[in-house]
């Protein structure tokens, strides 16, 4: 039986970094609990799609190969265009027009490679908009942490609304102020008061969560720190998530990285390696008891489900 109650949610997910697609360059995928292909065209555009073969069922990201802006399959060099239609079937004559692969709207951005997933297709819904700082030459490059982690993204997220839980969890006397949480369509934010206590004296600070959907969140850190955390995480099916932790610190101004950009990064994947065996073993449960001080754990829920695609379209195809 599964898990958890939901299916996977729709939305702008990382699949790559850039840098991991040269031009010319074919990789396999497993996301979405799908088999996909990511490869590069000659002119430089990533392309992400279904990667099993329609012709006979061969995966095209183990063995496949780019031919200018088409991807061909290693069984039997059918060859496919950017939008998925089949353009050449080279012992033919004729190309087969019901042969179409699966296509993912992608976006190359904020230093990541994005592919917009939806179980039933429908076009993207909105915009991942470009971050300030990232890539910017006063920003460092991306430290990046990477985490596999059996449970679904709605019960990751949820961490964000369970103000109680960072006492317990993570040992944090100084839990963040809220002064706001707002939603908007598939958009979140919070925005939060932090005192750091550091050996100078506390110090005020503050941590403001944007969240762009599902799988992508900007967390901006100042007060001793300017920094910005892009955390992108991924479905690899229903039940298993691949998270990274993609982390940038404002340079000194001689050019160097600020030393406690380290502690940061230590803290954050420490505080992770603590929410991770809660997340491994805790149950989703529909109906919680909660504590009036809880924060806005349904509210969260509520925001949630609008994520979770509706079957419309088994009405109309029959
Ligand atoms: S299986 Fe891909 S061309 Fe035959
Ligand atoms: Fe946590």
């Amino acid at each position: 039986m599964a898990r958890f109650p939901f299916p996977i949610p729709f939305g702008w997910y990382q699949v790559a970094f850039p840098h991991e697609v040269a031009a010319g360059e074919v990789k396999p995928l497993r996301y979405f609990g799908r088999d996909l292909v990511l490869w590069r065209d000659d002119g430089g555009d990533a392309h992400v799609q279904d990667a099993i073969c329609p012709h006979l069922g061969a995966h095209l990201g183990y063995g496949g190969s780019v031919a200018a802006d088409h991807i061909a399959c290693p069984f039997h060099g059918w060859e496919f265009d950017g939008a998925g239609a089949c353009v050449d079937i080279p012992y033919s004559d004729r190309v087969n027009r019901k042969a179409k692969l699966h296509t993912y709207p992608v976006l190359e951005r904020n230093g990541v490679l994005l592919a917009w997933y939806h179980p039933f297709d429908a076009p993207p819904a909105w915009d991942v908009p470009v971050v300030d700082g990232i890539g910017e030459p006063e920003f460092s490059d991306f430290m990046t942490s990477e985490f596999t982690v059996k449970s679904a993204l709605q019960e990751m997220a949820e961490n964000t609304v369970d103000l109680a839980h960072f006492r317990f969890v993570h040992g944090t006397d100084e839990v963040a102020v809220v002064e706001a949480y707002e939603l908007e369509g598939p958009f979140n934010t919070m925005l939060s008061a932090q005192k750091y206590v550091t050996p100078k004296g506390v110090v005020d600070g503050r941590i403001d969560v944007h969240g762009y959907g599902p799988g992508v969140s900007t967390t901006h850190f100042s007060g001793i720190i300017d920094a910005l955390l892009f955390a992108t995480s991924t479905p690899i099916d229903d039940e298993t998530v691949h998270a990274r932790f993609n982390f940038t610190v404002r340079r000194k101004p001689d050019g160097s990285v600020p030393r406690l950009a380290e502690y940061f990064v230590a803290m954050i994947n420490h505080q992770m390696h603590e929410d991770i065996p809660i997340w491994e073993h805790k149950q989703h449960l529909a109906v919680p008891a909660l504590a009036d001080t809880d924060g806005p754990i349904m509210m969260f829920r509520r925001f949630f489900s609008q994520f979770y695609a509706e079957d419309d379209t088994m009405a109309s195809a029959n």
